[in-house]
């Protein structure tokens, strides 16, 4: 009768030891779990995205009457010089985002993709883009370079191409 106890009280003793292993091994899951969380809060993922600004170099650059494209890959921007000033437009087509190219003879931008048209202003006047082209922000930054902001936009349908910032004065 002796045997069978002194055999419990090890199955006993061996199932507390199991517990008493099961009990440490989820304190320290939580313990990890909770300090990695505490470590993620320490180092948050941060999206490092382009600049919306960009200088374009110094207003003599451009001749008078010109749509420069020096910018229309990079940046998808062309600076148009006029009489009295500058614009910025989006070479971002306004029908479904294809980039229009600048036909010099024939003075306006074409879209390749459906066959859009916009005048030098960046009016559409032909094919399927419901609305001009944007404007963007273009002033003059304290070094006297052209300063380009994409992420503000002057819209032709909201009467905003007259806003400061819409236009740079010569
Ligand atoms: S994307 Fe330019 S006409 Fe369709």
């Amino acid at each position: 009768m002796a045997k069978p106890q002194k055999d419990e009280a090890h199955i006993w003793f061996g199932r507390r030891d199991i517990f008493s292993k099961i009990g440490w091994g989820s304190f320290f899951a939580f313990f990890g779990i909770m300090l990695g969380g505490s470590l993620r809060f320490m180092f948050p993922r941060v999206l490092f995205e382009p600049s919306t600004t960009f200088k374009a170099g110094l207003p003599n650059d451009y001749t008078i009457g010109t749509v420069s494209e020096k910018f229309q890959k990079e940046q998808r921007v062309w600076i148009i010089r006029n009489e009295d000033g500058f614009y910025a437009l989006s070479a971002i087509c306004t029908h479904l985002g294809c980039t229009p190219r600048w036909l010099q003879v024939e003075d306006k931008f074409k879209c390749p993709c459906h066959g859009s048209g916009f005048y030098r202003s960046g009016v559409n006047f032909e094919g399927p883009a419901p609305r001009p082209l944007e404007r963007l922000k273009i002033t003059k930054a304290d070094d006297g370079q052209i300063l380009i902001d994409k992420s503000i936009k002057f819209l032709w349908e909201k009467e905003q191409w007259d806003k400061p910032g819409a236009f740079l004065k010569a």
